[in-house]
């Protein structure tokens, strides 16, 4: 949500910044904008893309100034427009100021500062600090721009990511951090600072996180770090692993198609180390002093949102099957609200790719307050999920740019799937079940590269449903979570109307929906539940719906059923959600291209959602 961009070293900071705007932009697209300070201070912004902003850079000058902040926006508190873009700065234009998050208080601290003569320009809620840290500078000039800046946060309630330059103080970046991640890299004679690695990872793999209330003041030749209250802080410096070939396209034309392509390898990574075939025994290094806990938890929550909180849905059917643990799947966003019962019986299981969710965090601390365990599932190393749990497991998905959740997604799944595996070990399944389910889980990948060889085939499928206004996803038993996850892909990145629903739930009420424009579908492949689906396919048939199957190979009935069938390898029921929703997510990313739809960057959408 937002993306920020900080420079300050020897070389231009324009370009440096421009194309770390550009790897961040995934971040938010509404507006794009820079401040550099060169003696004094310069800053461009526009409303639309990064590019927009390049374009309308060009011919300016920026050059020759070796420091400044960049932002791209996601709005939340005022319309994408050129006057809300950030930087915002100060009335005298010395102070420029970029924010990611929300001041809640905003509107009493914008009405006491209009009461004093501030003057405001924009409509966001962002604006009010630019002020704020104005006046208290001017109130008591001896303060330096970090002592306004500190000052000026004791009056702010919510959530910032902030990074602040002046003209007064030329040869620095003031960052804060409360609820949205910020990142220093650090290179030679240089630093960096950004709310994710992305644009770090090209220039220095050294990095340290900041933490929840401290602020950093970053010169040419070094950086301090203290909190909010003044207290100086060690930080630790971290190694990124992740190179930048991972997060370029690599010759795909979007992000997302990327991320689909890798899977087969990414789930690899997810296993290497961790699935001993040989063995027939799961090793997981992440929670292994906790497992005994775990496996006496009276129940088990899991709380994320959007495509986690569906891989959190198949986490539950899977530890129910085989670890016999009772699992409840909430919403982050209903749990923290909802007053619910945790007691330190219990686990919780907080899912998040980027590890920076809002309301997933806020459920993490609200777990914590109550008691309970809390492990984390998640992709991004160093996140703050991945640091507030007590314990957890990285997806080892690599960067996910692609604002529509793929990889993670099937990198999640394996990951609950190992976790029920080491749950029942010694309890509720034998050695030998373990050992085949291994197999089945093993020979994902290279069944996933067998469904992707399906591309253009489905890419055709996708051509005869583009127009489509309205789709039902179906699926039962593991495959309903699917459902979800396809109907959420399709409406996400093509604005299609989906509805994902299990699939015997469809005759009490979407069934009214079925015309002969309405798309269904359903996944259908072979397992317990085949027969049933068979009849709900039947019915949706009689109703003139246009019906596509997700079918098991050598299916030789489905045919005759559905208009078009797309074929998987076969695999045990917990292991099917792997295979089934590579599929989905081709349909999706084919419809959305061929309505002319950017896929990467869909339309109100950022790629963490670090506010409410
Ligand atoms: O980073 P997280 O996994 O916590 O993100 C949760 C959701 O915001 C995310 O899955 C979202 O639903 C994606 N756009 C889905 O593709």
């Amino acid at each position: 949500m937002c993306g920020i961009v900080g420079y300050i070293g020897k070389r231009e900071a324009a370009p440096i910044l421009l194309n770390g705007l550009k790897r961040l932009e995934y971040r938010g697209y509404d507006s794009a904008g820079i401040a550099v300070v060169n003696g004094e201070m310069q800053v461009l912004k526009r409303k639309g893309s990064v590019s927009n902003l390049e374009e309308f850079m060009s011919g300016t000058v920026m050059i020759g100034a070796t420091a400044g902040i960049a932002h791209t926006r996601w709005a939340t508190h005022g319309s994408p427009s050129d006057r809300n873009a950030h930087p915002h700065m100060n009335v005298s234009g010395d102070i420029a100021l970029i924010h990611n998050g929300i001041v809640e208080n905003y509107t009493s601290l914008k009405k006491d500062l209009i009461g004093q003569g501030y003057a405001f320009t924009s409509e966001t809620d962002s604006e009010v600090l630019v002020h704020l840290i104005d006046r208290i500078w001017k109130a008591d000039p001896s303060l330096d721009l970090e002592g306004a800046v500190r000052q000026a946060l004791r009056h702010v309630e919510g959530a910032y990511g902030l990074c602040i330059v002046s003209s007064r103080e030329p040869d620095k970046i003031v960052v804060a951090r409360k609820g949205s991640p910020l990142v220093i890299g650090i290179g030679e004679g240089e630093y960096f600072i950004a709310s994710d690695a992305a644009p770090i990872v090209e220039h220095t793999n050294k990095v340290v996180y900041l933490s929840d209330g401290e602020m950093a003041v970053v010169t040419r030749n070094n950086y301090t770090v203290k909190t909010i209250e003044n207290v100086e802080q060690e930080k630790r410096i971290t190694e990124l692993d992740f190179s930048l070939e991972k997060i370029e396209k690599g010759g795909y034309e979007h992000f997302m198609l990327k991320e689909i392509f890798e899977q087969p390898e990414v789930m690899r990574d997810v296993m290497r180390g961790r699935v001993r075939l040989d063995e027939g025994r799961i090793q997981l290094g992440g929670i292994e002093d906790y497992l005994d806990r775990l496996k006496q938890a009276k129940r088990i929550v899991i709380c994320a949102c959007g495509t986690s909180w569906h891989a959190g849905l198949i986490g539950e059917y899977l530890i129910e099957e085989f670890a016999r643990i009772p699992v409840e799947v909430d919403y982050a966003s209903e749990f923290r609200y909802r007053n619910p019962i945790v007691t330190s019986d219990d686990v919780v299981i907080v899912i998040s790719q980027s590890g920076e969710t809002a309301d997933t965090l806020a459920a993490l601390r609200l777990a914590k307050e109550k008691g309970a365990m809390v492990m984390g599932i998640c992709n991004v190393v160093g996140s703050t999920i991945a640091r507030e749990t007590l314990c957890g497991m990285y997806t080892h998905a690599g960067p996910e740019v692609g604002v529509a959740s793929t990889k993670a997604f099937t990198a999640q799944v394996i990951v609950l799937f190992m976790l029920a595996m080491a749950l029942s070990k010694g309890r509720t399944i034998s050695h030998d079940e373990i050992r085949l389910y291994l197999r089945d889980l093993a020979d994902v990948p290279d069944k996933v590269a067998r469904i992707l060889e399906q591309n253009d085939a489905i890419k055709e499928i996708a051509a005869e449903f583009k127009d489509a206004k309205n789709a039902l996803y179906l699926g039962r038993g593991f495959n309903f979570p699917v459902a979800l996850e396809g109907a959420l892909k399709l409406k996400e990145i093509s604005y299609i109307h989906a509805e994902g629903y299990p699939a015997a739930e469809m005759k009490h009420g979407p069934i009214a929906l079925i015309d002969e424009d309405m798309p269904v579908f359903f996944i259908a492949t072979r397992d317990n539940t085949y027969t049933k689906i068979i009849s709900n396919i039947e019915e949706v048939r009689s109703r003139k719906g246009r019906v596509i199957a997700i079918a098991s190979e050598g299916d030789s009935e489905i045919g005759r059923l559905a208009e078009h069938v797309i074929y998987i390898p076969q695999a045990s029921g917990p292991v099917m959600p792997l295979l089934t929703v590579i599929p989905m997510q081709l349909l999706a990313y084919h419809i959305a291209t061929l309505r002319g739809c950017n896929v990467d960057r869909p339309r109100n959408l950022a790629k963490s959602v670090t506010v409410e």
